[in-house]
């Protein structure tokens, strides 16, 4: 599998990735089956509550088959340890320290790591990656920015997410490093 274990190619499948924080395991089901309901095939889980690793265990568990379970807020090796060990489809870090970019290269889970600054793309590269999370969005110079990393980095491509909404994702899904992009907003109000 290319660079980053495949992470570039399941960005072109999925032009969004809802992010949602799940704080009560009895909407999981529910989430999946409202965006599998809108022909969206994926989600991004964040470690950001105390039921998450049991929320991804369940939605692992009940998604179909072409559905991909991603992690999200991953920040450390017990975390990278943890997503091995329950098979997630893709790993999502809001940004990286040397440490973090060794063991991403060794686990076989497509992978996505954050960056805000010309320094973060440029360790990125020095891994020979060449896909990003741009994060946050909105605080990282938002559409601004994506335009000077496409003359900067031209072979760089981005999934923007935090600050990311329905009035600016279209105006992103127009620039050409921009595969994908990423939010709650995508995840809220499911009924
Ligand atoms: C992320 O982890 O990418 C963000 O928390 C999502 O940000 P949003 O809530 O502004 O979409």
């Amino acid at each position: 599998m290319g660079k980053q274990f495949g992470i570039r190619e399941i960005l072109k499948k999925n032009k969004f990735i809802p992010i949602i924080n799940f704080t009560d395991l009895s909407t999981v089901e529910k989430t999946i089956n409202h965006l599998m309901s809108n022909d969206i095939t994926c989600l991004e889980i964040t470690l950001r509550s105390d039921i998450a690793w049991d929320a991804i265990e369940l939605a692992q568990k009940i998604k179909p088959n072409n559905f991909k379970i991603g992690v999200g807020t991953v920040t450390s090796i017990s975390h990278l340890k943890k997503c091995k060990f329950l098979n997630v489809d893709f790993i999502v870090s809001p940004g990286t320290s040397p440490e973090l970019r060794n063991a991403l290269n060794d686990y076989n889970i497509p992978f996505l790591p954050g960056v805000m600054t010309p320094s973060d793309i440029i360790s990125g590269l020095e891994q020979d990656w060449d896909t990003f999370k741009l994060f946050p969005f909105n605080l990282a110079g938002g559409m601004k920015a994506l335009s000077t990393y496409n003359s900067v980095f031209p072979n760089v491509k981005f999934c923007p997410t935090g600050g990311v909404n329905e009035t600016n994702y279209n105006d992103c899904l127009k620039l050409n490093n921009v595969l994908s992009v990423g939010g709650s907003w995508l995840t809220e109000n499911i009924k």
